[in-house]
Parts: C-alpha cells; sequence; structure tokens
C-alpha cells in the first residue's frame, strides 16, 4: 500500500533474568505510518506467533502515555527519536522506509531484563515506598481551600509529580543514576505544606534506598533531562541535594 514502510528490526532476545541475550533480525514489512510503535510490535509478533514462535516480550499498559510502563531503547535513545514522547506515543511517521532499527531493553544493574525488551523497575517501588507518605489528620475531610498553596509552588509541585517512573533518566545516564527520578518524587512533597512533617526524612530514607539497590551516582551530565518523556526538569536534582543536606545539617545538630 503506499506510502506504508518495510523495516528490519535487530531485536533484543534474552530468555530470562540468568541467560546471555542477543539480537535477532525480523522484517516489518507494510508498516503504517500512523501507527503506534507497539502496535507495529505487535503486528511483528502476530507473523512469529502464526510462525509457532515465541513473541517479542515487551513492557506496555496504558499505551496512552501516562503509566510509564513501556520502557523501550530505540535507536540508541530510550523512548525513541521524538521529544518528549513515550514508546507507546511514538508513531512510525518518525521513522522512514527501509529504516534499521534496533530495539534495546533499558540498560542498568538496577533494572535486571526480566524477559527480551521488559526490565524489573521494582527497584523505583521500593524506592517510593522508602519515603513516599504523608501524616495526615484522617479525621474529618478538610475544606479544599483550607490550605493555601500559592499558584507557583503548586504548578512546580504538580510539573514534577507529572514523573510516571519510566526509567527513561536511568536509561539515559552513562552512571544509570535514579537522581531525576528520585527528584521528582521529593520534590513533589517537599513542595506542598502537607509534605512538610516528614521533609527531611523522607528525602534521606528515598537517598539510601536509591543507593541500596545499585543507581550510580549524578554527574551532571543532564542527558536524563533530554530524554525524559514528560519533561522533569534539573532543577528536581538541585533541590533533592539541598533537602538532603539539609536533613544531614538538622540530624547533626540533634546529635548535639
Ligand atoms: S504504555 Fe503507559 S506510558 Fe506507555
Amino acid at each position: 500500500m503506499s506510502g506504508h514502510m518495510n523495516l528490519t528490526l535487530k531485536v533484543w532476545r534474552q530468555k530470562n533474568k540468568e541467560t546471555r541475550g542477543k539480537f535477532v533480525t525480523y522484517k516489518a514489512d507494510d508498516i503504517s505510518p500512523d501507527m503506534s510503535f507497539l502496535e507495529m510490535l505487535d503486528v511483528v509478533n502476530e507473523g512469529l506467533t502464526r510462525k509457532g514462535e515465541d513473541p517479542i516480550y515487551f513492557d506496555h499498559d496504558c499505551r496512552e502515555g501516562i503509566c510509564g510502563m513501556c520502557s523501550l531503547h530505540i535507536n540508541g535513545r530510550p523512548h525513541g527519536p521524538k521529544e518528549e514522547t513515550t514508546t507507546c506515543q511514538l508513531h512510525m511517521r518518525s521513522f522512514h522506509d527501509g529504516q534499521t532499527i534496533v530495539i534495546e531493553p533499558w540498560r542498568a544493574a538496577a533494572f535486571p531484563v526480566i524477559k527480551d525488551l521488559a526490565v524489573d523497575r521494582s527497584a523505583f517501588d521500593r524506592i517510593q515506598q522508602a519515603g513516599a507518605y504523608v501524616n495526615i489528620n484522617t479525621g474529618g475531610v478538610p475544606d479544599a481551600n483550607a490550605i493555601p498553596i500559592p499558584k507557583d509552588v503548586a504548578d512546580e509541585a504538580f510539573e514534577s509529580a507529572t514523573c510516571i517512573g519510566c526509567g527513561a533518566c536511568v536509561a539515559a545516564c552513562k552512571n544509570a543514576s535514579a537522581m531525576l527520578f528520585v527528584s521528582a518524587k521529593i520534590s513533589q512533597y517537599a513542595l506542598v505544606p502537607q509534605g512538610q512533617t516528614e521533609r527531611y526524612s523522607r528525602a534521606q530514607a528515598m537517598v539510601a534506598q536509591m543507593d541500596e539497590e545499585g543507581f550510580g551516582s549524578c554527574t551532571n551530565t543532564g542527558a536524563c533531562e533530554a530524554e525524559c518523556p514528560v519533561g522533569i526538569k534539573l532543577t528536581n536534582i538541585a533541590r533533592m541535594n539541598r533537602e538532603y543536606f539539609t536533613a544531614k545539617f538538622f540530624k547533626q545538630e540533634e546529635a548535639h
């Protein structure tokens, strides 16, 4: 059909965490430019299933850019070539007829491969659980306007809260640092009045968990910000460092 594309895919196939993976080449023929990247993989998988072969395993859920489950490294970039776009929202019109597309899972020691293109991102859940709770009075439901939050602060907190936890920041970083993710999660609570009670202990707990999970350190290359599909800003990392060092300072003061 006119406008449709024939592509060559080099896909990382790996049975499980224990086995070694390798690239396998597939043809993806007659692909519509209007298809999403994941729909294109669905078509390839239908072909594999028809031939009795094992379909390519990849993560996805909402396919609307909300859940953060899709996670492909496409031609060397997390979520592919388009800025601020998740893999599920990436369309095949971003590629051209005859192109070879290399598809890999996130590469980071803290994100072991489960199978093929899917990695285990439970380290992110454990970091969240280490600190992302708030102590609130569960008595009556407070009036929505009872705690005024300045608009600029609310906007900043909202921006941090848009992090979908996909892990592209880790995949983009040469040190596999999780600082952008963790700093966004810390910021979303540190900025609003409801998050103040545990403000500093939260920063310490989440950073400690991040280190325990084996993520690398941040050397300010900015690759994470450049590849983040929802545009989380590096300024979150500066805020997180402030929170963390203030927490340390308070602890020292208490000890004296
Ligand atoms: S599948 Fe939910 S963000 Fe891509």
